[in-house]
């Protein structure tokens, strides 16, 4: 470093949805950041805090710990005044009076989209995907969701337990927002017998009839994962399948938020830990305006334009191996 250069200050905010893996990814952009000579100030509450100016220096020790943490120790918001350009004015304004040269923004599509409106104004950002749907394109998979996936199945274990003591089918309901990738995925590796996803349409007779051949077939148990935006209420499923009597008695399971906490599995440190290094590295070269993706063995950067332009979609072949599977 020149002598009348000062070392790069590098801003890390979380934003959105949390995502269990945000924490180790926060710790491993402070620690490569200081490693390669930078300070790094943590944002509080995410867009919302860059607005207000909720900063605060980040050492190596503040970080010591998170790395088995689920959530996020900066915290996070959905920030409806950063999506007018009044608010990101103000965010700017506030990094300048901090001389904050780049950010990394950890988040899904909304805190993506975001950071690309930051680089459009001139700001140096690099954003991370941490989402536990999957929805993110430009990634084969984003922080978040091996955590997820992994609470969803352990889930799934406990209620075969009871289910199969019953007789039960049990209607399970996942998170995902517009996207089935939790509910496909979840649907394969719990063994379920089908899937309710918004990319695919599936009658009520067509599902009963799924529930009820399994139960002519002798399982002692059935499971129907639906994804929050399937177009079916879980509830109103459940009743429905109970009045037209498919052979089991129907109970239903909503797992929710348990779905975003937990520690995070070491797919999910190790994927984090990655993309923060490679964030600060983009920053500290000059790169801005990508998201880290993996892709195939490595960490490669995406243009954020192109990352928002598109959404990653469901592999349909996923799909149709819970149907192949559950025979
Ligand atoms: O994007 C993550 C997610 O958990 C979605 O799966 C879900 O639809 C949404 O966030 C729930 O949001 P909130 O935490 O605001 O209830």
């Amino acid at each position: 470093m020149a002598l009348d250069q000062r070392p790069m200050k590098i801003g890390v905010l979380t934003s959105g949805g949390d995502a269990p893996g945000m924490n180790p990814c926060i710790r491993a952009v402070v620690r490569t950041g200081i490693a390669r000579g930078a300070r790094v100030i943590g944002i509080n509450n995410g867009y919302e805090g860059l607005i207000n100016g909720e900063f605060r220096e980040l050492g190596a020790r503040d970080v010591g710990g998170i790395l088995v943490r689920g959530g996020t120790f900066l915290q996070t918001k959905r920030s409806m005044a950063f999506r007018e350009p009044r608010g990101q004015r103000e965010a700017i304004r506030k990094m300048n009076e901090v001389g904050m040269d780049g950010l990394v923004v950890i988040g899904g599509d909304g805190s993506l989209t975001g950071a690309l409106a930051l680089h459009r104004q001139g700001i140096k950002v690099v954003g991370v995907p941490g989402s536990i749907d999957n929805d993110i394109w430009g990634t084969n998979i984003s922080i978040g969701v091996d955590t997820a996936m992994n609470t969803i199945m352990d889930a799934v274990d406990k209620l075969r337990d009871t289910a199969s003591s019953h007789g039960r089918v049990f209607l399970v309901e996942t998170m995902g927002r517009g996207s089935g990738y939790l509910a496909v995925m979840a649907g394969i590796v719990s063994g379920a017998e089908i899937v309710l996803i918004p990319e695919t349409k599936v009658t009520l007779d067509e599902i009963a009839r799924v529930v009820e051949s399994a139960y002519l077939r002798g399982k002692t148990h059935a499971f129907i994962i639906n994804a929050e935006g399937s177009g079916y209420k879980t509830n109103d499923l459940a009743q429905a399948l109970e009045d037209m009597d498919v052979g089991y008695q129907t109970r239903v399971t909503i797992l929710g938020h348990i779905q975003r906490g937990g520690s995070p599995t070491a797919y999910d440190r190790l994927l984090a830990s990655r993309m923060g290094v490679k964030a600060v590295d983009a920053l500290l070269s000059g790169i801005s305006g990508v998201m880290t993706g993996l892709k195939g063995r490595g960490i490669d950067y995406i243009p954020l334009e192109e990352v928002i332009a598109n959404k990653r979609e469901v592999n349909m072949e996923y799909y149709e191996m819970v149907n192949l599977l559950a025979q």
